[in-house]
């Protein structure tokens, strides 16, 4: 029996190093490298363009009524005539005090300016990670004689916006006539302008005509869209229509995402813009203990997890750590900024994920396993660099086995449609471009069991408490779309087990190994198909 496991382990380590041998030779090299440190230009909030045609000879008339439910630069919170209906909820949130409620007012009025300043870098920052080009206001330039905004307009629910870049280009004749048609909101103008016939004003249908085209093109720049109708996310078709001619464009009507920010994290307190370049390399002084936690799963290896929270605090002294632990007969574990989380026995490896992901209250988690050991390559610096400086969610460092192979274990991961039966997930080891201005990282899908993240973007996505053993790729899997993932090779954790000798296991260890590492035949293997066809509705995967 010695034997045979004596040859199983030679087996296990022989393939080890050739698994190794082929990652290594994936390493960055070819595809070609970009940049995600700034958005290029044309993807900044656009300032409102101002009007492609000037109509100065053409007089007008601002409508007040109509202009203040326009969003302007600035916004109050004055008691409304109607508010009696909003205190109740403003109570229960702060108490009894004065209607408008000024938040800054809980800061001292000397620290006011700084935590408006840092607050809008963080919210530039966010600005420039989640907006897309299609977020972006396009117009199509009259090749029908209609000219309209394609893409870009965007209303809050309930609230008016300037419909941007209308107007007619059409040959001279006697009279001009256009037609919109809203059908979650009314249409009305800021505006009146000499000579347009205006009819149906705050309707869903709005008509004008002029016997002057200059007239009715000043008078298309004033048309205001109201959504009437309440969705928090959604669209708007607006047909827009001459003699002969038709078009269609949309108005996004959506709350934008509510921001999340975090304060910032720097020892030199990035009072002033750390956007510059100034300082670029180097660790530019995080204060990992702000703006990092530690989270890990253990279940029954306390001396692994013991040596992982030793080897953090050797490095990082007042990094706060949280463990979930689903162990049946939990030991206890003390320390400072250690919290531990104990949950029913056997709840298993995403739901303790879950759990300790849940109780993180700084920008950044990183995850790692209970049975991982920091050493001086693991700079969690370079990892939270990476995260403050480009547009990507999760970053993931590199493995060092005990036999010496590191492992990034990068994967890509796609999708085709498949029709009824379902689609088809493939994934391939390798990364999609490398990351310029980090030499050591590219971007991919997929990454190693240690990874720091957003973590409000970690618990958009979640661990599906239902995967209860062996899982990881599963995560990724439900985090495409939403998670932007690198790859450094230069940050680096040891693994102090998987490959230790079989027979110098303790007992709870083989326990350990025994839920770990299910037969295949075991229920937990079936389950895994169950959710890969039901909830995320592939038919079958393939790996290379
Ligand atoms: C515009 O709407 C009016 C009535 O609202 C209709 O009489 C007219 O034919 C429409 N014109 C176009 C070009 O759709
Ligand atoms: C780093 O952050 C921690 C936690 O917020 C704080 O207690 C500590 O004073 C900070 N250290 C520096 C050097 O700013």
């Amino acid at each position: 029996m010695r034997g045979a496991q004596r040859a199983l382990c030679l087996l296990l380590v022989a393939s080890a190093s050739l698994a190794a041998l082929y990652l290594h030779l994936w390493a960055p090299k070819g595809p070609p490298s970009v940049d995600l440190r700034r958005p290029p230009p044309e993807l900044l909030p656009p300032p409102l363009p101002p009007p492609a045609r000037a109509y100065p000879h053409v007089p007008f008339r601002l409508k007040e009524e109509v202009m203040e439910l326009l969003p302007r630069n600035g916004c109050s919170c004055e008691a409304e005539a109607e508010a009696g209906l909003a205190l109740p909820l403003h109570r229960r949130l702060f108490g009894p005090g004065p209607a408008g409620l000024d938040f800054a007012s809980a800061f001292a009025p000397g620290e006011r300016p700084r935590q408006l300043r840092l607050r809008e870098r963080e919210y530039r920052n966010y600005r420039n990670r989640v907006q897309t080009p299609a977020d972006r206001l396009l117009i199509v330039p009259a090749n029908s004689p209609l000219e309209y905004p394609a893409q870009g307009v965007e209303v809050r629910p309930l609230q008016t916006v300037l419909v941007p870049g209308l107007s007619l280009q059409a040959p001279a004749r006697n009279r001009y006539q256009v037609n919109l048609t809203a059908s979650l909101g009314t249409l009305a103008v800021a505006a009146e302008v000499e000579g347009v016939a205006l009819q149906g004003e705050g309707q869903p249908h709005l008509s004008l005509a002029a016997a002057h085209l200059d007239h009715l093109n000043r008078q298309l720049q004033f048309v205001t869209y109201t959504n009437t109708q309440f969705h928090p996310d959604t669209a708007d078709i607006v047909q827009f229509s001459t003699d002969g001619h038709s078009a269609a464009f949309a108005i996004r009507i959506r709350h934008p995402p509510t921001p999340r920010l975090y304060g910032p994290g720097s020892a030199g307190d990035s009072d002033e813009d750390s956007d510059s370049d100034s300082n670029s390399g180097g660790d530019r002084g995080y204060n990992i203990s702000a703006l990092v936690t530690v989270a890990t799963k253990t279940f029954l290896r306390y001396d692994k997890l013991r040596g992982l929270i030793a080897s953090i605090r050797r490095f990082y002294p007042s990094v706060t750590i949280v463990v979930a632990d689903d162990s049946q007969r939990p030991e206890p574990l003390a320390g400072p900024h250690l919290e531990h989380y104990l949950m029913p026995f056997g709840k298993g490896w995403f739901a303790g994920r879950n759990l300790a992901v849940s109780q993180v209250t700084t920008k950044y988690v990183l995850w790692v396993d209970d049975d991982f050991i920091f050493t001086a390559r693991t700079r969690l610096e370079k990892l939270v660099d990476v995260l403050e400086r480009t547009s990507l969610d999760l970053v993931g460092g590199a493995v060092r086995e005990i036999t010496g192979y590191t492992t990034t274990y990068r994967q890509r991961l796609s999708v085709r449609g498949g029709g009824a039966g379902g689609d088809c997930l493939r994934t391939r080891p390798g990364f999609h471009h490398r990351l310029a201005g980090f030499p050591a990282c590219v971007v991919t899908d997929g990454v190693v069991n240690f990874f720091l993240a957003r973590t409000d973007k970690v618990r958009q996505v979640g661990f599906d408490p239902r995967l209860r053993r062996v899982a990881h790729l599963e995560f990724f899997i439900d985090g495409l779309g939403v998670l932007h993932v690198g790859s450094c090779e230069d940050v680096v954790v040891d693994h102090a087990s998987k490959l230790a000798l079989p027979w110098r296991r303790s007992e709870g260890e083989r326990q350990y190994n025994r839920y770990r590492y299910p037969a295949a035949r075991d229920d937990s293997v079936r389950l895994k198909q169950r959710l890969f066809f039901f909830k995320n509705r592939f038919k079958c995967m393939a790996g290379d």
